[in-house]
């Protein structure tokens, strides 16, 4: 197909659609052309900035007539910062998006025709929702700036307030930021390796109004670092751990090995569905937590669990998903590669004193062959991988035990699609999808899936 497009062009575009990082796609003469902030029912004149074999991209110069979708963003930061990426776009209409990228992952990269792809199930408050944040740090006209980076850049944006964090979140951002400034904290700079405060990190239970705050240092204390605390522990009383973290790796890994205790505790405690979690800074978990509820509500109602069965959660993190669902199982193993998840999880069952989990730390894909060859024999898996998906031994493993059911939880539907097509040519049927809208006004989504084994 000849090009019909060259660098530097001004073209009026329909757009039809939305790719999977929220970008509008028109075409021209067939030929597609990616525009980032338009969305579906826009006409745009846009400008062609590259061009590839089989796509162009461009941007938006005027918009000609607006989609009935478009919406003011709530976020006053939004067009300076690359955090969301839908916010122009109505509530409705997003999740609308994100179950039509599902469905279309599963047909293009699965080859799953006629599944059954339910209604995204969304949020009656898409604001402030988010538990965790992770704010850069830099110097702009001789202050400290934090907040998040410019799209596609390490350029920061100051946030005074994002839109999808709660609200202790970012009163804890503005009082640490202010503090540092007060104490003259050198701030780290990424070309040098050079200067101390890297990132701020906060953490807030929702359901017990307990806040975590973390400087991410490139070294091994922070001056003044228990007056600080203090001043930051009167100022937000929610505040009831404040501690450091020590990153001295020139990249871009937020986190690293080391955090000490500066004042109260290194945890804060969740709960959820009455069940309570203890959340230290580096420990996995979800970041909405009312979504969760939803999700793992979901997760449970496909394990169909009557009280017999043993269950497998892989993957498991702090062991969130194995306590959901250890009331209703007979037995239940989690599996996980971080140690210090697994002391967690474990610490967790202890917490709300559940016998009948048991925690296993290592590779999915190396345990369970070796659990199997044991004698153990789940009747239902739950598997909820990173964004890489599921290690292909890991799926052969669980295709060769034949297990009734398999539940599976995925944060990138195109990695889920790829899973879902290897087991469907291994014995196994998609029962149905559910996505849930655990990222409002971001481009993801998380889905929760039935397969169920098909009877020989
Ligand atoms: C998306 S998180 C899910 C955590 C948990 N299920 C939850 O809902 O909070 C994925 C987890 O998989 C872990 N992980 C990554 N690779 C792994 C592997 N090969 N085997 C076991 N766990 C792994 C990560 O450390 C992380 O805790």
């Amino acid at each position: 197909m000849e090009i019909p497009v060259r660098i530097g062009q001004r073209v009026t575009l329909l757009i039809h659609g939305i790719t999977h990082d929220a970008e509008g796609v028109g075409r021209l003469q067939g030929f597609a052309v990616f525009v980032p902030e338009a969305i579906p029912g826009d006409e745009v004149e846009a400008e062609v900035i590259s061009v590839k074999k089989q796509y162009a991209r461009a941007l938006i110069y005027r918009i000609l007539k607006e989609s009935p979708d478009r919406v003011t963003p709530l976020c006053s930061h939004y067009h300076e910062c690359g955090g969301c990426q839908l916010m122009h776009a109505s509530y409705q209409a997003q999740l609308r998006y994100k179950r039509q990228q599902v469905e279309s992952a599963l047909k293009r990269i699965g080859g799953l025709e006629g599944v059954v792809v339910h209604e995204t199930l969304g949020m009656a408050n898409s604001a402030n929702y988010r538990n965790k944040a992770q704010f850069p740090v830099g110097m702009q006209a001789g202050r400290i700036a934090a907040g998040c980076f410019k799209p596609r850049s390490h350029d920061i944006v100051d946030i005074a307030s994002c839109g999808i964090q709660h609200d202790a979140n970012n009163r804890a951002l503005v009082f640490a930021k202010e503090l540092a400034q007060k104490y003259k904290i050198s701030v780290y700079d990424e070309r040098l390796h050079e200067g101390l405060l890297r990132h701020i990190l906060v953490k807030h239970a929702f359901s017990t109004n307990e806040t975590m705050v973390v400087f991410v240092i490139n070294g091994e204390s922070l001056p003044q670092g228990e007056k600080i605390a203090e001043e930051l522990m009167s100022r937000l009383t929610s505040v009831v751990s404040v501690q450091i973290n020590t990153n001295k790796r020139p990249s871009n890994v937020i986190l690293g090995p080391e955090t000490k205790l500066i004042a109260g505790r290194d945890y804060i405690i969740d709960e959820l569905d009455g069940l309570k979690f203890k959340i230290s800074a580096r420990s996995f978990y979800q970041v909405n937590p009312a979504q969760t509820k939803v999700l793992y509500g979901k997760a449970r109602e496909y394990a169909a669990l009557t009280g017999r069965e043993s269950v497998f959660d892989l993957y498991c993190g702090v062991g969130t998903i194995a306590l959901f669902m250890a009331a209703h199982a007979k037995h239940v193993i989690g599996i996980e590669i971080v140690p210090e998840a697994i002391r967690d999880a474990e610490e967790n069952a202890h917490l709300n004193r559940i016998t009948n989990t048991e925690f296993i730390c290592g590779a999915a894909e190396d345990v369970v062959p070796r659990l199997i060859k044991q004698g153990q024999r789940p009747d239902v898996y739950i598997v909820d991988p990173p964004r890489t998906g599921c290690d292909e031994k890991l799926l052969a493993t669980i295709a060769a035990n034949k297990p009734d059911r398999l539940v599976y939880v995925s944060c990138n539907p195109a990695t889920l699609a790829r899973d879902l097509k290897y087991l469907s040519e291994r014995g196994f049927a998609v029962v149905e999808v559910q996505p849930v809208d655990m990222f409002p006004h971001t481009s993801h989504v998380e889905c929760v899936v039935l397969m169920s084994r098909v009877k020989e």
